[in-house]
């Protein structure tokens, strides 16, 4: 019974965490690559030139897309 609660919890335990990498948790937002086309970006509005919000998960209108995608310089 022990060995049951224990498996039981683990599996809790990884439920929880594979849930938090589908949250937006903004440390976990791929940085913005830096290419070209990210040089210059200030504006949420510009984001959404090349990128569609209908195939960004999870993602709207009034995101401040860059509170949580960077650009890192060199990556
Ligand atoms: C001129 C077009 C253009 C604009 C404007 C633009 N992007 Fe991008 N973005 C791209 C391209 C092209 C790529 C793919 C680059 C690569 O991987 O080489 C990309 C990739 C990304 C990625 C990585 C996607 C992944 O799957 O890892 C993120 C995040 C991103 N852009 C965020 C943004 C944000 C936030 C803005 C607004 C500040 C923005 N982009 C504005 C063209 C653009
Ligand atoms: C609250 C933080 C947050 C904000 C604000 C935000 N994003 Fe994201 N974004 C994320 C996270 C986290 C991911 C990783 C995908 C996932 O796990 O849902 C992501 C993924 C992406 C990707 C890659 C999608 C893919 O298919 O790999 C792009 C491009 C992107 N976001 C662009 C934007 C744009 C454009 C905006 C503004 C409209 C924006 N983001 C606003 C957190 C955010």
């Amino acid at each position: 019974m022990k060995r049951v609660a224990f498996w039981a919890a683990l599996a809790i335990v990884f439920a929880v965490a594979a849930g938090c990498g589908h949250k937006r948790v903004a440390p976990y937002a791929p940085r913005m690559p830096d290419v070209k086309e990210h040089k210059g970006q200030t504006s949420d509005e510009d984001c959404l030139d090349c990128h569609a919000l209908a195939s960004l998960p999870d993602h709207s209108v009034s995101d401040s897309c860059l509170d949580c995608h960077r650009v890192i310089p060199g990556r």
